[in-house]
């Protein structure tokens, strides 16, 4: 799949999407994969398949989708995104330095904060919207870079391609959290990034009714590694989970398509309610501060918006819960709108400093625009706005 040889036409991403390849289900002639629920596998079968713990039809299935649509060499497949996150950070040791941009997924800081400290790595912050920090990554020495963007929940969103040329040039491994974008929006390996990083319980599978998570890479040692880390730490996804991720991501390019128009046209929208919503933070709105690089960095501004409120903790609360389309829930990229309370949700374990520094208080909430009627939802947006 995605030949170029013999001038073959790569096919499009819907296609690439739909089209998985082998089904590992011999002559069965099924369009869908069986779920491959085994834990083991007899010796001497032809693919080498050995333990589920070190691989399974169902997660060499739903890599081949994944490494097609991100045009890479290698993907492998984990529990979650946070399993993924794992894997790349234990390849590290003591005195190893990770610099990372200064604003993560609160879980992605927690597990760097409370785990991997304690074993003796160093965690380094920089705001990588600020050039000038970019030109300094050698002074941090670090072994390890670690990006999102955009970023979750600011929507930050960072040059990495000058932050990758720049890490290159020094021979630092770069890993790019796509979870917000996914590979139809943009692709971290080929603006040079070393890994790229994604949460499939997302976007990729758009359903809200599995966890998964992916590593992307070109580069063999860094497979290895990804590799032995599934096995070795016990990282892998369930078949059953895989096979669904597998399902979901054939509408992936469908939905994003349908997530992305009516994100654009909410964020416009809402620009016009300054009484309630002091600011609207969507990469393609003309006054984000890096407007210009995500017009050339990304396919489309993406489907989360962030909003900044003029009202107390309560009062944001209560415009949350009084949305009809949009639940008030953790996660995010799945065909049902959500909304979410960062400080108290997905960075509540962030120390309340950094959260204060960042600007993720009480007033900021982060919707992700679903599959519903784009009309549907900004009336939802509007009627709960005009209770204040
Ligand atoms: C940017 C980002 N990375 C990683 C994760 C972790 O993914 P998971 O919940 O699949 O472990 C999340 C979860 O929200 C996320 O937003």
């Amino acid at each position: 799949m995605g030949n170029k040889k013999n001038n073959i036409k790569r096919p499009g991403v819907k296609t690439l999407s739909i089209h998985h390849g082998e089904t590992f289900a011999k002559d069965t002639g099924c369009v869908m994969p069986p779920i491959f629920s085994t834990s083991t596998f007899k010796h001497g079968n032809k693919d080498n398949f050995d333990y589920t713990r070190s691989g399974n039809p169902n997660f060499r299935i739903l890599e081949n989708i994944l490494k097609s649509i991100e045009d890479s060499k290698y993907c492998t497949v984990f529990g979650s995104g946070i399993s993924a996150v794992t894997a790349i950070t234990s390849t590290l040791k003591s005195g190893d330095k990770i610099l990372c941009e200064s604003n993560l997924y609160g879980c992605t800081v927690r597990m760097f904060e409370k785990i991997f400290k304690k074993f003796g790595l160093e965690v380094l912050y920089t705001d990588f919207t600020n050039k000038n920090n970019i030109k300094k990554i050698a002074n941090f020495e670090p072994t390890l870079i670690w990006l999102e963007s955009p970023t979750n929940p600011l929507l930050k969103v960072l040059d990495i391609k000058a932050i990758c040329d720049e890490a290159n040039k020094l021979q630092i491994a770069v890993v790019v959290d796509n979870t917000f974008s996914t590979a139809l929006i943009q692709k971290p390996l080929d603006l040079g990034a070393t890994l790229s990083l994604v949460s499939t319980t997302k976007f990729i599978n758009g359903h809200s009714d599995a966890l998964g998570g992916a590593v992307l890479t070109n580069n063999e040692v860094w497979n290895s590694k990804m590799l032995f880390s599934q096995k070795a730490l016990g990282l892998q996804p369930s078949p059953f989970d895989s096979w669904l991720i597998t399902r979901g991501v054939k509408t992936l390019p469908l939905r994003i398509e349908q997530q992305t128009q009516s994100a654009e046209f909410i964020s416009e929208e809402l620009e016009n309610h300054k009484k309630i919503i002091s600011k609207v933070i969507y990469p393609f709105n003309q006054r984000h501060p890096q407007f210009k690089l995500a017009k050339s960095q990304m396919k489309s501004g993406g489907s989360m918006i962030t909003l900044k409120l003029n009202l107390n903790k309560e009062d944001t609360f209560k415009f949350c819960k009084s949305l009809k389309y949009f639940s008030l829930a953790e996660s995010l990229g799945g065909v049902e709108s959500l909304i979410c309370h960062p400080a108290t949700m997905t960075h509540a374990s962030v120390d309340e400093k950094t959260k204060n520094l960042l600007g993720i208080d009480d007033s900021l909430v982060r919707l992700s625009i679903g599959c519903e009627d784009t009309d549907d939802l900004i009336s939802d947006i509007l009627f709960a706005l005009n209770k204040f």
